[in-house]
Formats: structure tokens, C-alpha cells, sequence
């Protein structure tokens, strides 16, 4: 079944038609630039624009980067606050069902990539803008567990360990693998996962990076589907939710 997937980021907002009993595009993602500032209405004209280029009238799915609850936005860490109470169908149209970002990017990444046939206690965390996670337990997700801002010395770990901080602060891989390894760490320590599964754009970048990280026992790996991910996995929602294949 194909399904219309909007990726909202902190850069960038993308789309693409999925076919989402495959887990892939079936026509070129579209990508433009986010709207500042990101309120509501500038994302959502940007999100009609993405469904009119495709011609699309079908069921999407759209992902948020903060918690959604029942379709409803709970919170904006990294995105204005104006979108603390909006409704996703009430923004963005009855068909859509929105969800968090790395939940989605974790979906994907656990039918289709690296967390494929894995059992027991898997964590993906996205690494961007901010720091997703998305926590899964035999395949099921954990929805809207937020692990980006646990502290860590005394800092939301998301400002001491995201994407943007090593580009902030111009840190070089391997210091900033440094900041990760303690991260994640920590979560090790919190939740034993049998598999770390690292996504978000910085994935591309893994062997800069993850060669600098040694969690002793516990295995990390890249995410396979990359930057996609996150397309897929709100296609694959509003596929479940729609009840189609
Ligand atoms: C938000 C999460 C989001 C993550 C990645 C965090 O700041 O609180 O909901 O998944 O950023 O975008």
C-alpha cells in the first residue's frame, strides 16, 4: 500500500510516498527548508504544499519532534511552544496521524533495518536537532519515552551530546564521541538493551565517530535506513492506523 510520509526536522521538512509493506520511496523524497519561525501554520503550509506536489489526498503520517499523545502535542523542546495542545488532524487534515519523531524512525529501523527480527530490549536514539529515542521490547514500541533529556552532569544530555552541539561547539568527532559514549552509557546502565540502534542524520556519519564508542557488552550499530526513517516509519503509522497492509 503506498502512504504519503512528511518528515518534520529543525532544518528541514521531507516527504515521500512509501510503500509500506516494502519499507521503501516510490518517488523521490521532496525536501524543503522549515519555516521560521516554526509555528503551526508555517509547518502546516509547508506540509500541504509536500501532499500537493505528490497529489495527494490519501492517508499520511507526519512526525513531530516532541511528545504526541493521542494526536495530540504535548511538548516542543526544540520547536516553538505554540505547538503545546495542537491536534495533528485538526492541523494537518482528518487523514493524518502524527507521531514522534525517533518513535517513527524507530518503527522503521525495527521492521526494515538494523533492529529487523531483534527480541528483547532494543534502543534506537536519533541524534539531530536534539536527542530521540524511541524504546522497543520485542518489537513493540515504548511510545514517547524522551530519553534526549535525562541529565547528565547537570545538563539536559540533549545540550551536552546532540548534533547540533558538536556542530555548535565545533567539537571534533572524537570528543564529541566522548559526550556520546557517556550517554549512552548511562542508558545502558538504565535499561540493559541488548541493542543500541543510532539514527538521525549523523548516522550517515557513524564511522567518524562510533569507532571512538566502546559500551563493553553491548552492541551499537548505525541505522540502516539513514535519513529515511523517519518518512517510513509515519507512513507506516497512518497505514496501521488506516488498517492497511
Ligand atoms: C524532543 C523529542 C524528539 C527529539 C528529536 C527532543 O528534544 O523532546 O520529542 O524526539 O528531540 O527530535
Amino acid at each position: 500500500m503506498e502512504v504519503l510520509g512528511i518528515d518534520i526536522g529543525g532544518s528541514g521538512i521531507k516527504g515521500a510516498v512509501v510503500d509500506t509493506a516494502a519499507g521503501v520511496l516510490t518517488r523521490e523524497r521532496l525536501r524543503i527548508p522549515t519555516p521560521r519561525p516554526a509555528v503551526p501554520e508555517a509547518v502546516a503550509r509547508v506540509v500541504r504544499e509536500i501532499a500537493g506536489y505528490f497529489s495527494w489526498t490519501g492517508p499520511m503520517g507526519v512526525t513531530f519532534p516532541g511528545v504526541v499523545a493521542d494526536g495530540v502535542v504535548k511538548t516542543a523542546a526544540n520547536v516553538d511552544a505554540s505547538w503545546i495542545g495542537v491536534k495533528g488532524a485538526d492541523l494537518f487534515g482528518e487523514r493524518a496521524v502524527v507521531l514522534n519523531d525517533a518513535d517513527a524512525a524507530g518503527v522503521a529501523e525495527m521492521t526494515f533495518g538494523a533492529g529487523r527480527d531483534r527480541r528483547g530490549v532494543v534502543l534506537m536514539l536519533t541524534f539531530g536537532t536534539g536527542i530521540g529515542s524511541a524504546l522497543f521490547v520485542d518489537g513493540t514500541l515504548v511510545p514517547n519515552t524522551e530519553f534526549g533529556h535525562i541529565e547528565i552532569r547537570g545538563k539536559d544530555a540533549e545540550r551536552r551530546a546532540s548534533d547540533r552541539v558538536r556542530e555548535e561547539k565545533d567539537l571534533s568527532w572524537k570528543k564529541w564521541a566522548g559526550r556520546v559514549e557517556e550517554y549512552l552509557g548511562r542508558m545502558r546502565d538504565l535499561l540493559s538493551p541488548s541493542l543500541i540502534v543510532i539514527g538521525g542524520g549523523v548516522s550517515r556519519k557513524a564511522d567518524k565517530f562510533l569507532p571512538y564508542v566502546d559500551l563493553g557488552g553491548t552492541e551499537v550499530v548505525p541505522a540502516v535506513l539513514r535519513n529515511e526513517a523517519g518518512i517510513i516509519g509515519a507512513a507506516m503509522a497512518a497505514a496501521r492506523s488506516a488498517r492497511l497492509p
